[in-house]
Formats: C-alpha cells, sequence, structure tokens
C-alpha cells in the first residue's frame, strides 16, 4: 500500500454529526439516530480566489454542498428527525426555499415518517424540487413566499399532530452548530472572521453557538467575528423592517422576514461582526469567480458569502494575515438553471467531426 493511503475501517469510519459531537447534543442512549453520515466536509483552501479579489489572507471555504442532499441542512435534520422520532412523532413538516425541504424529505425517507413540505411556487431552483418529489415528500407549491409559507406550518404546528422541522425547532440550530465544531477541529484554532449567507437566520444563530461552545470548553482559542449577508433585494434585517415582496435570483435566501432575525442580530454585535447585503450582480460576480477560479461550484446563495467578502476587502476591513472562513452551504448543481443563464457560454455544436472541432479549439 501506498505511505499515503489511509484505508477506512470500522474504528475511523465517519458515522455523521450525532456519533461525531453526541456529548454537546441534546440525545441519550434511548435516542434513535436517523443518519446519512452527514458532516465531516471539507474545508478548501481557496488562494486563486484570494489573490483574484486581491486579499492577502487565508480563506477556507467550508464545503457543505457535499453533504447528503447536498447542502448544510443535512446537519440540523439528523437531529431533528432524530428527537421527532425519539418522541414518536408520525410525520414531519416544514416550509422551504427547497433545501430544507430536500433534508427533511430525505431524512423523514430514512426514519420511515410521512413529510411534507411547503414551498413557493416557482421559486425553487430545479435540483431541490427534484429532491423532494424523489424522496417521496407530500410536496405543496403556494402561491406566496416562503415567509407565508413559514406561516402555515407554524399554524400546523400548533395542532400538535406534525413535528416542524424548520430551525425554529432548536434541534436543527443544535445539529447544525457541528460546522464550526468541524472547522476549529480541522483548522486547531478558531477563524478570526467567518462569512456566511443569511436568510431565515437560523444557520448564523448555529454558528455563533457552536463557536461559543467550543471557546468554552477550551477546543477553540478564540471566538472568530461573523460577517452574515443577505441579497439586497431580501434584507430586513438589514434594512431594518420585514419585506413583504423579497426578490433575488439566490432564490435560497429569498425571505422577508426571518424566524432568528433576534440572534442573528445578537450573534453580529455579541461577535463584533456585520450584516450586510449584497446586490444580485455582486452575487453573480462571486459565482462565477469561484467556480473559475477556484473549481468550487456552490449555489448562489453561497456566494452572498463571498461577495460580502469581497466588499470587505475593498473596504479594507481585513488586516493582513487573517484566517477566514465562510460557509458555502449548497452545492451549485442545485440551481443548474441559473448556472447556465449566468455561466456566460454556452457549448459549441459542431458537425461530429475531428476538423470542425480542432476549428473550435483553434488548433
Ligand atoms: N444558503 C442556502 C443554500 C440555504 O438554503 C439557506 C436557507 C441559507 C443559505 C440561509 O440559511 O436560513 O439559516 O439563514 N435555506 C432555507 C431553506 C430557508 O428552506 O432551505 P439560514
Amino acid at each position: 500500500m501506498n505511505a499515503l493511503e489511509k484505508p477506512a475501517s470500522s474504528a475511523t469510519a465517519w458515522r455523521g454529526v450525532i456519533h461525531a459531537y453526541a456529548s454537546y447534543l441534546p440525545v441519550t442512549a434511548a435516542t434513535p439516530i436517523v443518519t446519512l453520515n452527514e458532516g465531516n466536509t471539507p474545508l478548501i483552501k481557496v488562494d486563486n480566489f484570494v489573490r483574484a479579489i486581491g486579499g492577502d489572507f487565508e480563506l477556507y471555504l467550508k464545503y457543505e454542498g457535499l453533504n447528503p442532499t447536498c447542502s448544510f441542512k443535512d446537519r440540523g435534520m439528523t437531529l431533528a428527525v432524530s428527537k421527532a422520532k425519539e418522541r414518536g412523532a408520525s410525520a414531519v413538516i416544514c416550509a422551504s426555499t427547497g433545501n430544507t425541504s430536500a433534508a427533511a424529505a430525505a431524512y423523514a425517507s430514512r426514519a420511515g415518517l410521512k413529510c411534507v413540505v411547503i414551498l413557493p411556487n416557482g421559486k425553487i431552483a430545479m435540483g431541490k424540487l427534484a429532491q423532494a418529489l424523489m424522496y417521496g415528500a407530500t410536496t405543496i407549491a403556494i402561491e406566496g413566499n416562503f415567509d407565508e409559507a413559514l406561516r402555515i406550518v407554524r399554524e400546523l404546528g400548533e395542532t400538535g399532530k406534525v413535528e416542524v422541522v424548520n430551525s425554529i425547532n432548536p434541534d436543527r440550530i443544535e445539529g447544525q452548530k457541528t460546522a464550526a465544531f468541524e472547522i476549529c477541529d480541522v483548522l486547531a484554532r478558531a477563524p478570526d472572521f467567518h462569512f456566511l449567507p443569511v436568510g431565515n437566520a437560523g444557520n448564523i444563530t448555529a454558528y455563533w453557538k457552536g463557536f461559543r461552545e467550543y471557546h468554552l470548553v477550551g477546543k477553540a482559542d478564540r471566538l472568530p467575528r461573523l460577517f452574515g449577508f443577505q441579497a439586497a433585494g431580501a434584507a430586513p434585517i438589514v434594512d431594518g423592517h420585514p419585506i413583504a415582496d423579497p426578490q433575488t435570483i439566490a432564490t435560497a435566501i429569498r425571505i422577508g422576514n426571518p424566524a432568528s432575525w433576534q440572534s442573528a442580530l445578537d450573534a453580529a454585535s455579541e461577535s463584533r461582526g456585520h450584516i450586510g447585503k449584497v446586490t444580485d450582480d455582486e452575487i453573480l460576480h462571486a459565482y462565477r469567480l469561484i467556480a473559475r477560479s477556484e473549481g468550487v461550484f456552490v449555489e448562489p446563495a453561497c456566494a452572498a458569502a463571498l461577495a460580502g467578502l469581497i466588499r470587505c476587502v475593498h473596504n479594507k476591513l481585513i488586516p493582513t494575515g487573517s484566517v477566514i472562513t465562510a460557509t458555502m452551504t449548497g452545492h451549485g448543481l442545485k440551481d443548474p438553471d441559473t448556472a447556465i443563464q449566468s455561466a456566460g457560454i454556452q457549448p459549441v455544436v459542431v458537425r461530429a467531426n475531428t476538423a470542425a472541432v480542432m476549428e473550435v479549439i483553434g488548433l
């Protein structure tokens, strides 16, 4: 065997975030663990991107698109569905801009629970819709936006007949905080700054909880400053009021009245961080740049965090030598339509002969 090879054994195999971080989570030996071996996602150092944006620091992307349903939601969903099963639930329900519904549907299938997802009609990226349907969720598309879907879900939750697995369920936040643990474990320190996109604001809440808990037990040497970014057409936290008709190309974060609004503000202020907004043009620029410069294909919402970082670099807010992490919350293949529309190039169609191909490549 080559010296670089390290075979997976039953002792080292990754068994998901609950097994990895059980002592930090609200689970007991009686909790039936529903997992798809989520977590343990790569932390990718992206020097080309940093050079391209004129920065002088270390940037690592937490590539959450490599989770089992291709977004960070799997971390919270393994716990939310495990706890729902422990409580004897028969059905789970969520409102979603697409990723929560994909994760809920997958974990519910795994657990043998019924799943109902409520989506804003026509505003769900195609890959995410495909996931809900394939996992067999009862999929309801309302003529309204995410905020209206969440209102309906809250009302249904009050009947006591369904378990709500949106991030208003505290188990979701608990599971999602494990991403902060993994970052500290891999870097053997906490970053100086952490950047991430903000929609319903559960994830920024979860990261701040995770970083604080790890700091408290001495597993992280410092607390990072959290920098969250909303899309300009859907920036209620930045604008200071709910947005009735939020609009952005980044449909994942097309949210006008985030459930975890206050805790997002707390995370930003307690960490001496910031919640800002970036335009769709800035999002699309960063979306292409990270794919072209590093081979990292993310969905548009993730690029909001990168666009925010670009702004911070331009405003000289990032000290030289900083260690920065950023969550790339979902995989680029979730939203093939936006990718194809904004790539700026198209396949070149030619006759099926070598000369025609050579002509296109200029040989
Ligand atoms: N990035 C992606 C890819 C998302 O899907 C979401 C949220 C966020 C960022 C924002 O995270 O809501 O915790 O602030 N998606 C939810 C959903 C709303 O229904 O899939 P947040």
